[in-house]
């Protein structure tokens, strides 16, 4: 705050201050002239008089307490201009402070997964029930709360990894992230016919009924440009993140027009690392309850 805001504010409150101090004195102090304390000095009929019951002395007091209270609260806590209080107390501190304490907390209750592989964790129906919680507060908006994904997102309950689903592919998937790179390929495959022509060989791939004589064509380009990431047979690359295109399950799609335009125009799926967001050990936790979804799921 620089210093001509704080003597504007230090200004309005002492104005406002002493403002209620005058009002409280005036109203409640009898001036010459006035009628008795307990008459408003208004009659009608001749003989109807009006009555005033002034506000006892204790609570005109009360009200000059809050006063005395407000300065005292002055004193204390930040308000008056940029003067900081002389308890030093700041809303950032108290926030900090009250982090830190549920942060505690936190590593107290996940304290004994540290470090522990993520199958030896999902044996333990507490890491099951808290990575379930983790799951639905951290990863649903994406994967749906039932982690059976859609469209660009993954299930992860099934038994087909993009990325591998080993306990050490799947963990190192949540901590780190996974940036999935496939380049649009049409201009090295002859544009929009060749496209045409290896997406309908990709579906012939997984016993989709295609035309042969499209497929025929499709087949050495296939071979010769998707086959370095896909592999000769289509069956995918989990280092790279490559999809299986010979199986049933698919990320974007199996008809046509989706699996051309993915030649044509590539797809950049992202995996936000969560190591940054829920911190190591929380990660192991709910990559144990994903682990857990495909590998049997018993333990709820
Ligand atoms: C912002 C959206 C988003 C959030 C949040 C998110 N994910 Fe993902 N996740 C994705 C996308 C997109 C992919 C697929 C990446 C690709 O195309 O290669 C993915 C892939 C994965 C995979 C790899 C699946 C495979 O077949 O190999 C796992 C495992 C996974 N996510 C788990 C999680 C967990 C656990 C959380 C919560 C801690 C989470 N994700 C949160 C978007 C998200
Ligand atoms: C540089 C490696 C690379 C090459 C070369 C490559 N791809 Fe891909 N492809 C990927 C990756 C990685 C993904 C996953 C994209 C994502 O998750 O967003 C992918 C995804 C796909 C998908 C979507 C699969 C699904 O489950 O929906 C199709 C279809 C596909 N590729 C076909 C092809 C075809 C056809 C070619 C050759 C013209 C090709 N790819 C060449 C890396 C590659």
């Amino acid at each position: 705050m620089s210093a001509g805001w704080s003597i504007y504010v230090i200004a309005l409150i002492i104005l406002n201050v002493a403002g209620c101090v005058w009002l409280l004195w005036r109203t409640s102090s009898l001036r010459p002239g006035d009628p008795a304390p307990d008459q408003t000095g208004h009659v009608w009929d001749e003989d109807l008089t009006e009555y005033n019951k002034p506000l006892p002395r204790w609570w005109i007091n009360l009200f000059y307490l809050t006063i005395v209270f407000s300065i005292g609260y002055f004193i204390v806590y930040p308000g008056f201009g940029s003067f900081a209080g002389t308890k030093g107390w700041t809303s950032v501190g108290e926030h900090d402070a009250d982090a830190a304490d549920a942060r505690a907390v936190l590593d107290a209750t996940f304290a004994r997964f540290a470090g522990k592989p993520i199958d030896e964790i999902a044996k333990d129906p507490e890491a099951i029930r808290l990575g379930r919680k983790i799951f639905a507060n951290t990863c649903t908006t994406c994967h749906g709360s039932d982690a059976k994904g859609a469209r660009g997102f993954p299930n992860l309950t099934d038994a087909d990894w993009q990325w591998g689903g080993s306990p050490d592919d799947i963990l190192s998937t949540v901590l780190n992230g996974r940036q999935a790179v496939m380049p649009p390929f049409g201009d090295v495959v002859g544009g929009a016919k060749g496209a045409g022509e290896v997406a309908v060989y990709v579906q012939s791939l997984s016993g989709q009924r295609v035309d042969a004589a499209m497929a025929a064509a499709g087949k050495p380009k296939f071979e010769m440009v998707c086959s370095a990431c896909h592999g000769m047979e289509g069956k995918g690359n989990p280092l790279l993140g490559a999809p299986n295109l010979s199986d049933e399950v698919w990320l974007y799609g199996s008809d046509f027009g989706t699996i051309r335009d993915a030649v044509l125009e590539g797809h950049n799926g992202t995996m936000p690392a969560h190591e940054p967001i829920i911190g190591e050990t929380r990660a192991r936790v709910v990559a144990a309850w994903v682990w857990s979804q495909s590998h049997g799921g018993a333990v709820q």
